[in-house]
């Protein structure tokens, strides 16, 4: 986290430490932690001393001797990559430790009943306690940061089957109220205050920080779809509100994102599925379409819940957008208009509401990360649409970047200024190592030769958003195998996208579209691969390189392109995220078996920003120098990893063990469920420390 973006000490509640106990404590970690930073901050710090104290200009001051700079070092792993495993349990390296933190359930005030390992748990039980289904997740630090902060957790999805006691009912194809209640409290987001006392981290039970979004929250929608006067959100619901710039619920929260300016980013990806429409569908509208509203029934079919006179106000049958009223005062017909968006949340003002910002597109986004911020430069933001062929999207300000911003006094004001208005691109891989965004505007030109503005549906910016990946189609994009998350390097500025599989993808029937293209070069992609970009001097122009490629160890030289072997083979690459160091940990989320049947998912570990691309060809990560890339972290049985935060000196990793098999058998995350022994399974966050207190890692 450099200087020009947030800070957490401004909001040091628990202690005042005089400056120079401060600064000494910030040269010493970041001494350790930067590898060579001290000195940078040494000097501005001797800097302010001869400035603020001596402001004579005697010659009889001695002359500081020039301080010797220390010999950079690489920052390397110093970990032992560990085996794969099939086990009910975590595995991480010698030395470490693996704590369960905020399982699904976990109550957050005294409105929740504790979990209860037999189902029972109520709706409003889970309206109050931690949602199923971990995935993306930030660490907001309180204080120092280092033993106390506020996670943010999304909630993906819900396994109905451990979410209720014999699992989920229907009569006639109708749910019951109570369980589709509970079911849409137990998706979205928990807001947690959590605390490391006596070597343990846990929930601060109360804490005014503690919170749930969930699918029935209601939330303000800002940016031009929210301001455009075609009323694309107008609803039974808002009109009854009298406010037309607001959306019930988040759904399908998977990758996440923060802001430079301190507020956590909850991405929407599948939830075009939480939506029905049933007439014909040559009624529907085109995003509808092309963003694949469901056309039989929704997901966990919320929408069959009867009305009645608890849920008159449509808690239910907006779920359902078939046009039923005379217009769209009188129905839900635009309910799905007020989802797939990029959703802020200010983790530390308890009372304010989430900001859907559709000025970042609307699609199924997997996360959300800034580029490395510059004063009087653009705040750039980039998402990946998860879909078979589907896009990768950057965002450009309007806003210059002021540094002052990093620290505001109203974080969702700042989350305005900056993510309201901008530009929004879409990646073309045109050739090896030449790559284009293309802005999404009205005065785009098509692939036909035609003004975008022109082509009916997208005559203005809203359109262009509402529909964004069918505008991204008429551009010539290049469709992708399923973007997943992004990162970027905090030294280099370097962005990577996991692109994590794509079985559809294929040059031998008469269907160009799915067709091998530069930047997607497997035919029947299984295991996927990881390409890095760096930004060009117009906003308009990027450099790219394959950085890895996934495959089993045992697959041949044209499968196993980085030379993976039995200590990193790994497919599916899927959760992505720097440490500050400069760290990049990837997360698994594999369903082919030749890398299944050796291990589960897993969370590997490199520092990338030292290796180049080869010569020949090869992808930056290759058979010379497979060795920089270590397995850290496997998960049990059944799970995917993914999701992760790090507190601020490092010490502690945050990651997420989501629809785990049969596990957590104890709070000890390493302790292997006994044979014979059943558990209802818990989402849960693992807290990963190093026995010796030291960061983690290196
Ligand atoms: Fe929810 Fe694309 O992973
Ligand atoms: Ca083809
Ligand atoms: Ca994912």
């Amino acid at each position: 986290m450099s200087r020009d973006t947030f800070d957490p000490t401004i909001y040091n509640k628990s202690d005042n430490q005089p400056i120079s106990a401060v600064l000494e404590k910030e040269l010493t970690r970041r001494g350790i932690l930067k590898r060579g930073g001290a000195v940078a901050a040494f000097s501005a710090l001797a800097g302010f001393g001869l400035t603020g104290c001596n402001d004579n200009d005697s010659d009889d001051v001695a002359t500081p001797a020039e301080p010797t700079p220390p010999v950079e070092q690489p920052l390397t792993l110093g970990f032992e990559s560990i085996a794969g495993s099939k086990i009910d349990a975590v595995a991480i390296p010698a030395g470490y430790s693996a704590f369960v933190l905020a399982p699904w359930g976990t109550p957050l005030n005294a409105n929740a009943n504790p979990w209860k390992d037999d189902g029972t748990n109520t709706a409003e039980d889970q309206l109050n306690a931690v949602g199923m289904h971990h995935d993306g997740m930030h660490f907001f630090p309180l204080g120092e940061g280092t033993t106390e902060g506020i996670l943010c957790i999304n909630h993906e999805y819900i396994d109905s089957s451990a979410l209720h006691p014999e699992g989920p009912t229907e009569n006639d194809g109708v749910r019951p109220t109570e369980e589709a209640r509970k079911e849409i409290n137990a998706h979205g987001v928990s807001v947690i205050h959590i605390r490391l006392e006596d070597g343990i981290w846990d929930v601060v039970p109360n804490s005014e920080y503690n919170r749930r979004f969930t699918s029935g929250t209601e939330m303000d929608v800002a940016g031009p779809i929210a301001d455009s006067d075609k009323n694309l959100l107008i609803t039974k619901y808002t009109e009854e509100k009298g406010n037309a710039k607001i959306a019930r619920g988040t759904n399908n929260n998977c990758g996440n994102g923060h802001t430079p300016w301190g507020t956590y980013l909850t991405c929407e990806e599948n939830w075009p599925g939480y939506f029905v429409r049933k007439d014909d569908k040559e009624n529907w509208t085109a995003e509808q379409v092309r963003l694949g509203i469901d056309d039989e029934e929704t997901r966990y079919l919320w929408e069959t819940v009867p009305a009645s006179e608890e849920n008159e106000t449509g808690e239910f049958a907006r779920f359902n957008i078939t046009p039923s009223g005379a217009d769209a005062t009188e129905d839900y017909r635009n309910e799905a208009n007020g989802h797939g968006y990029i959703v802020e949340i200010d983790p530390y003002t308890p009372t304010s509401r989430a900001v859907k910002r559709t000025a970042l597109g609307r699609f199924r986004h997997e996360d959300c990360s800034f580029g490395n911020v510059a004063e009087g430069k653009p705040v750039v933001f980039y998402s990946g649409h998860d879909g078979r062929f589907e896009y990768i999207y950057k965002f450009e300000s309007k806003e210059l970047w002021d540094p002052a911003d990093a620290s505001p006094s109203d974080r969702l004001a700042t989350g305005a200024k900056y993510m309201n208005e901008g530009t929004l691109y879409v990646a073309r891989f045109s050739t090896e190592g030449v790559g284009q965004w293309i802005a999404l505007t009205p005065d785009a030109t098509t692939t036909k030769g035609e003004r975008l503005g022109d082509v009916e549906g997208f005559a203005t910016v809203a359109e262009i958003l509402l529909n964004t990946p069918g505008a991204a189609d008429l551009l010539g994009a290049t469709p992708m195998d399923r973007p997943e998350w992004t990162a970027v390097d905090p030294k280099t500025g370097a962005v990577y996208v996991t692109l994590t599989n794509n079985t559809r993808r294929d040059n031998e029937d008469d269907d160009p579209d799915n067709d091998t293209n530069v930047a997607n070069p497997r035919a029947n992609n299984r295991f996927g691969h990881i390409i890095r970009w760096t930004e060009g001097e117009e906003p308009t122009s990027f450099d790219w390189e394959f950085f890895l490629f996934g495959s089993p160890a045992a697959g041949d030289s044209e499968t196993n392109k980085s030379g993976l072997d039995s200590l990193n083979e790994l497919a599916s690459p899927d959760g992505l995220a720097f440490d500050e160091r400069g760290i990049l940990w990837v997360q698994t989320d594999n369903g082919a078996s030749e890398v299944k049947d050796q291990t589960n998912d897993q969370m590997l570990a490199i520092v990338p920003s030292e290796l180049k691309m080869a010569e020949d060809g090869s992808p930056v990560v290759n058979s010379t120098n497979q060795d920089q890339l270590k397995r850290f972290f496997v998960g049990p049985n059944g799970c995917e990893v993914t999701g992760l935060a790090f507190n601020n000196d490092d010490t502690s990793f945050f990651v997420n063990i989501q629809h785990p098999g049969n596990w957590p058998f104890s709070n000890n995350a390493a302790e292997i469920t006994p044979e014979g022994t059943e558990v209802r399974p818990r989402a849960a966050t693992v807290v990963i420390m190093k026995e010796d207190g030291g960061a983690i890692g290196v």
